[in-house]
């Protein structure tokens, strides 16, 4: 039987005005989907959107539309970002598809029953005209941080959800299960901020909110925010449906990848209602840092006050999808926060894409042509400089490996990038323009073939992070894409075979006619 890999992004807000920081999460989730399919493992990807809520309410209201009008015109946004961007996810769940609402009511009653749930007060400032409640501290100069106006202290009938039980236990499993919460540190800011000073119960229903899912016993209430949302993860593969068969399968996550600031409702929340549940935990949540852009973490780019351009639907369309992911996983140190400019991005497109990787395709491509009419020539004994090269590939293969089993895409692809780079050395170093012009035919077969069989292991290992570039060398080579082999070998090819041509990867920009042109853009945008 194949063995199954089960990871999800969070369920995003819907908008139609998400950012590349947005879109991070689902980024760094298909290279690391696709990845796990190509060692031809059984792969499912969730995403999805998290639709309930009064802020839903409002937004559609705003507009002068019905809530599932207004809805259903973000998801379509939302998707199409996502094709955009070449994200492979196998299911999308919306929080207000009735398997989910129905499942979320079943989650709700069976938590009541077992008396994890129960009826209490909840108190707090409310604004009438927001609808909303809030704490002391999120007030601002005494008044609701959203609009400005009075709040009157309210006291409504809730449901709460006994999160105090589970301190010890969550403690627990930290120690016992390291892999548990990652990276490290986000496991001090739990267990310090929130579970020693002690954890307190969780309201889980709302009287004062409409637009959610009622209580099956109760309907007056409405289940609040993270009961509704958070068991996305379970209903999508039919928990708590007639037919749980993707549950028995997948069931528990290998990774839930999310932004380091919702790690307290995964790594807490999500693990104590599991526990209540009687269910396993996922085997590893993983809070990823956060895209800056001039020192801030925009959400959407109309709030943008950077001069960068952060909207992937002028930056995919003018550099691809491949160029766009692939700087993200490279520049933003994979667990850390990173700094995006458009500078940088251009710069690393090309000198990593054009000049590395795009160069070393054309320049190989073309010798082949034009000394053995693009037939993949024969492999003769290696030289040292051959073993040499074939020594930094394994080495690298190796590590990509290890990273990418850490979830690691930013020191995977540099492994990746070092594969290519050493393949440049060795063409300058080997000189095969002069083995040619001495006539010694053997060697030249060798090297060429020794060249090809590196862009074939760089491009097998690269097209999960960059979908596009690397299948077209595939193809153009005549190997199958999207499945690793024969990486540990240089004989992965078709002797004989006549290579495809391929166009030019990445055409070399100029930099400040690019950086010109983008600034107009964010100009007319506002
Ligand atoms: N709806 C909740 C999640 C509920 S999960 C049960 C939510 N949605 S979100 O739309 O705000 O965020 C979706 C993902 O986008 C999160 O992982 C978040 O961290 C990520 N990002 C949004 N802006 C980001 C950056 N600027 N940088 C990196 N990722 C960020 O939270």
């Amino acid at each position: 039987m194949k063995e199954k890999f089960y990871i999800t992004t969070p369920i995003y807000y819907p908008s139609n005005k998400l950012t590349i920081g947005n879109a991070y999460t689902n980024i760094i989730c298909d290279a690391i989907a696709r990845w796990n399919r190509a060692q031809g493992k059984d792969v499912f990807y969730l995403t999805g959107t998290d639709e309930h809520g009064q802020k839903i309410s409002q937004s559609a209201q705003a507009v002068g539309k019905s809530e599932k009008e207004y809805l259903d015109k973000m998801i379509e946004d939302t998707k199409s970002l996502w094709e955009l961007l070449d994200i492979s996810y196998d299911k999308f769940i919306r929080t207000t598809d009735p398997y989910h609402e129905k499942a979320v009511q079943k989650i709700f009653t069976d938590l009541y029953n077992k008396g994890y749930i129960y009826k209490g007060s909840y108190k707090g400032w409310y604004c009438t005209p927001c609808e909303s409640f809030w704490t002391e501290s999120q007030l601002k100069d005494g008044k609701c941080p959203d609009c400005g106006r009075e709040v009157k202290f309210q006291e409504e009938e809730a449901y709460f959800f006994k999160l105090s039980q589970f301190g010890d236990k969550l403690l627990k499993l930290y120690e016992t299960h390291p892999e548990f919460l990652q990276p490290k540190s986000r496991v001090n800011e739990m267990v310090n901020n929130f579970i020693k000073p002690g954890l307190s119960d969780l309201c889980v229903s709302r009287t004062s909110v409409k637009w959610g899912v009622p209580v099956e016993f109760d309907p007056k209430h409405t289940i609040y925010v993270w009961i509704d949302a958070l068991p996305n993860y379970i209903t999508a593969l039919g928990y708590g449906s007639e037919d749980d068969s993707l549950f028995k399968k997948f069931w528990p996550a290998d990774v839930h990848m999310i932004g380091k600031e919702i790690v307290r409702f995964h790594s807490i929340i999500w693990p104590a209602i599991l526990m209540a549940l009687g269910l396993e935990l996922p085997k590893t949540v993983f809070g990823h840092g956060w895209l800056l852009f001039g020192g801030d973490k925009l959400s959407k780019s109309k709030e943008t006050g950077s001069s960068e351009c952060v909207d992937p639907r002028v930056l995919v369309p003018a550099y691809s999808a491949d160029a766009v992911r692939y700087y993200l996983y490279r520049e933003i140190p994979f667990g850390s926060d990173g700094n995006y400019s458009t500078e940088s991005f251009l710069t690393r497109f090309n000198a990593d894409l054009s000049n590395n990787y795009g160069n070393l395709v054309s320049r190989t491509f073309s010798m082949v042509k034009k000394y053995f009419n693009s037939a993949i020539p024969h492999l003769y004994e290696l030289t040292e400089d051959d073993k040499n090269l074939k020594a930094t590939v394994d080495n690298e293969v190796k590590n990509a490996f290890d990273h990418m089993a850490k979830y690691d895409v930013t020191r995977a692809t540099t492994s990746i990038f070092n594969i290519f780079t050493e393949a440049n050395t060795y063409i300058q170093k080997v000189q095969p323009w002069a083995v040619a012009k001495e006539g010694d035919s053997e060697r030249l077969c060798t090297i060429l073939r020794v060249l090809l069989e590196t862009i074939r292991i760089g491009s097998l290992l690269f097209e999960p992070f960059a979908p596009n570039a690397p299948k077209k060398v595939l193809t153009a080579l005549g190997v199958e894409s999207g499945k690793f082999a024969n990486l540990d070998n240089f004989d992965g090819l078709e002797e004989g075979r006549i290579l495809e041509s391929v166009d030019i990867l990445f055409p070399r920009l100029d930099i400040k006619a690019e950086l010109e042109k983008l600034a107009l853009i964010n100009k007319n945008k506002q």
